[in-house]
């Protein structure tokens, strides 16, 4: 092989690490959850296959890469951080899998693949989402293992816990099946968005600041912000929804469209555009992102990586 030869795979992973500067650590963090599935999970053949579906198909890890950045702003070493950021990836993934199912969303796509449901069968999608739920503890309790203190370990699953069960997560998830086909103003849906998707990003933040090492009001200042942010990602995941062409399938080219653009419109889910107009969602957005920066800023957190995460949120297309 010719040196040359060698080095093309090399130039054109730093390529894709200049347009994208999270590359390198979605890698390490993606490459710890598969062997963390592999080596920690457990499941016998179809239900392992599906767990490792689902959690492993190609998602941006935002709130992973959160976990561990906040991590960083205590002080802590990134890699401290990794069981909890694979732990609330998992939740975030079980929480995938059950909205796709036909008693929710019913969507046949996503991450430009087929959902875990239609790729195996709704049975297993189930058992495997419920997999991934209890994972996501049992993960958890391995921040032991790098380093955390046990009562913060307490701390980390209490918070995760509460983000995930019936107050909000699943909670956020409720109220949204129970809103679909009525009219909903702001009030509901900032109820919904902030429940169902605004509390896993704060667990995520104030997990990280609690694997770091973070002050008790450091922590609470990073699940707050995370909570702002959540909640106007869910904004924009809306907005997104609503916007025509390919880019909110987030499919590679020559591959089918992950789900037609306006099919929250379709099945009368409760939105933000639905109920405020585009404008004031994009307004509201903005305004949320916002208060998470001064929140970081107040408590000293605002560390270049966390500004360019949140950036890149702000500007993501799918
Ligand atoms: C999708 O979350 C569900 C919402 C809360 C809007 P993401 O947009 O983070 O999904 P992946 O993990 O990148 O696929
Ligand atoms: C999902 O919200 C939030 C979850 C808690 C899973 P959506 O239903 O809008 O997410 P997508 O659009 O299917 O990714
Ligand atoms: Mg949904
Ligand atoms: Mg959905
Ligand atoms: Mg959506």
């Amino acid at each position: 092989l010719s040196p040359s030869a060698g080095s093309r795979p090399r130039a054109r992973a730093a390529r894709r690490g200049a347009r994208d500067p999270f590359a390198a650590r979605r890698t390490s963090f993606e490459r710890y959850l598969a062997r963390a599935l592999a080596v920690g999970c457990g499941a016998p053949g179809r239900l392992g296959l599906a767990i490792e579906y689902a959690a492993l198909s190609p998602g941006k890890r935002v709130r992973p890469l959160l976990a561990l950045a906040s991590c960083e702003a205590v002080g802590g070493r990134w890699r401290a951080a990794l069981p909890a950021a694979a732990a609330v990836e998992c939740v975030h993934a079980f929480s995938l899998v059950h909205d796709d199912l036909p008693a929710m969303d019913d969507d046949d796509f996503r991450r430009g693949l087929p959902t875990t449901h239609r790729k195996f069968d709704e049975g297993t999608a189930i058992l495997a989402g419920d997999a991934l739920l209890a994972f996501a503890f049992q993960e958890l309790t391995r921040l032991a293992v790098t380093g955390t203190p046990a009562t913060r370990v307490v701390q980390a699953i209490h918070r995760l816990a509460r983000a995930a069960g019936g107050e909000y997560l699943m909670g956020g998830q409720a109220l949204d099946l129970e809103a679909e086909g009525r009219k909903v103003g702001e009030w509901d849906v900032c109820n919904i968005h902030r429940r169902k998707t605004g509390a896993l990003f704060g667990a995520a933040m104030a997990l990280g600041g609690l694997a770091g090492g973070g002050s008790p009001a450091r922590v609470d200042a990073l699940e707050s912000a995370g909570r702002q942010l959540g909640l106007a990602f869910q904004i924009q995941d809306d907005l997104l929804d609503e916007a025509p062409g390919p880019a909110r399938a987030g499919a590679p080219a020559g591959r089918r469209q992950t789900r037609s653009a306006g099919a929250d419109a379709m099945k009368g889910k409760a939105t933000y555009p639905r109920a405020v107009g585009a404008e004031r969602s994009r307004a509201m957005a903005a305004s949320h992102l916002d208060l998470s920066l001064f929140i970081l800023d107040e408590y000293r957190l605002l560390t270049p990586r966390i500004e360019r995460l949140i950036a890149a949120t702000a500007a993501r297309a799918r």
